[in-house]
């Protein structure tokens, strides 16, 4: 038996025939849901053939589906020397990522990068490029500056004029407090050093002062970058954050005595060269992020923006003290931010080659690094007690 439907009668229209209507929104959802589905997402990588850099064009690439235009001009090798070479990195994201394009800008080329963010109009931008290192930045300060502070407004600016709407994320550091933390009280515990006071069990909170302290000119040069990208969210209110990186490492590093200290002890050891270390008899200081944890929590962001954020990437300490709280950083992004197992409690050969600045020890004196202090893979310390005078030594990455 056929069933007729009534044509209810809406408003008192005699023509709408809500069969009609309900076809016609079925067909606009799905074409909206189609559209979205399959539009492409673009995102733009600086920094791409660097340690964070490339884990991130891997991550959104096969992870989430992007198309990947990664900027980077080997400048790391410019820095570094031939053991700062990324151009390995770069042949493996052309050769393993379907999609991914190269752009040999340089981040300092304000009008490429303007023509650049332009042209391709990324639907979320990661700012990785970067001069990384406190000893280099004191031999090459306007290098330093220009590529840490005006590259990362030259982005900046870009991002505001073609994409507005685009997640900004920048890599920022820890260092951005300085030696600041340097005044907080350590611990020494068995095999590293903690604070003493428990008011920093989990780390310093963002608010942790950037003010009074000595910085290195690398450490004020990416001050500027990190303040120049939060006011880009709350003047100019566009999606920004500013992560401040601790002590950051993965397989895909191209590790260099001033910078990416884990994969150059890696190297070092190896290659049966002496690695050394300097200061706080050689006890752990530093955790490490692994860069794969870094791309997801950047994806949260991304997935969530908010103006002008500022957060502290710390990991979480397995084997610290135990704390029952969990860390600001979590807390305020809810990804899951877990650490790469901190090598105190697996390989002790290896957190003796610790260097002594940390996530907590920031730098105080330009002194370069002295033999006197080096200590082979052995772990063999040339002078025991002396770590806390060396407190004061520019950290490396
Ligand atoms: N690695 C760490 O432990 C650590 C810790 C805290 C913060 N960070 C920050 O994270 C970011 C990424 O660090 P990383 O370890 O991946 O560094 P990286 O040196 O491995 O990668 C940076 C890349 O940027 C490129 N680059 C540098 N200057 C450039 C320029 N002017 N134009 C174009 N490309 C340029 C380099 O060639 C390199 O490939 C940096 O901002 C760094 O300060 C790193």
């Amino acid at each position: 038996m056929a069933y007729r439907l009534r044509r209810p009668s809406l408003g008192g229209n005699p023509h709408f025939d809500w069969r009609d209507s309900t076809r016609k929104l079925a067909v606009l959802l799905f074409v909206s849901w189609f559209y979205s589905s399959t539009m492409v997402k673009t995102i733009l990588v600086s920094g791409s053939s660097g340690l964070i850099g490339s884990e991130v064009c891997v991550y959104f690439a096969r992870g989430l589906g992007y198309t990947v235009h990664g900027v980077d001009n080997n400048q790391r090798a410019v820095f570094f020397g031939p053991q700062g070479d990324t151009r390995w990195n770069q042949r493996r994201l052309e050769r393993d990522l379907k999609g991914f394009v190269h752009h040999e800008i340089d981040i300092r080329d304000r009008a490429g990068v303007l023509d650049l963010v332009k042209t391709v109009k990324p639907s979320v931008i990661v700012h990785t490029a970067a001069q990384p290192s406190h000893d280099r930045a004191a031999a090459i300060p306007f290098d330093d500056f220009d590529t840490n502070a005006v590259g990362t407004l030259n982005l900046l600016e870009a991002a505001r004029q073609a994409c507005p709407e685009s997640p900004f994320v920048h890599m920022s550091t820890n260092k951005v407090y300085g030696d600041a933390p340097n005044s907080i009280a350590l611990a020494e515990l068995e095999t590293r050093w903690d604070y003493a006071d428990e008011t920093y069990a989990h780390g310093i909170p963002e608010t942790f002062t950037i003010d009074q302290s000595k910085h290195s000119l690398f450490g004020a040069s990416k001050v500027a970058a990190d303040v120049m990208v939060q006011e880009y969210g709350r003047y100019f209110n566009l999606p920004t954050c500013a992560l401040r990186g601790g002590c950051l490492t993965g397989p895909n590093h191209t590790g260099v005595e001033l910078h990416g200290f884990l994969s150059y002890l890696v190297k070092c050891n190896l290659e049966g060269r002496e690695y050394k270390v300097f200061g706080y008899k050689g006890k752990q200081v530093r955790d490490n992020i692994h860069s794969l944890d870094v791309a997801p929590f950047m994806s949260a962001f991304v997935a969530a923006p908010r103006a002008g954020k500022s957060t502290i990437l710390e990991a979480a300490r397995p084997t610290a003290r135990p704390f029952s709280k969990r860390s600001r950083s979590q807390k305020s992004l809810p990804v899951n931010l877990r650490s790469t197992p901190t090598w105190s409690s697996t390989a002790p050969a290896i957190t003796s080659a610790i260097t002594p600045i940390c996530a907590r020890c920031a730098p105080t004196t330009p002194s370069g690094p002295s033999p006197n202090h080096s200590r082979t893979r052995s772990g063999k310390s040339s002078r025991p007690g002396e770590s806390d005078k060396r407190r004061t030594k520019y950290g490396r990455r």
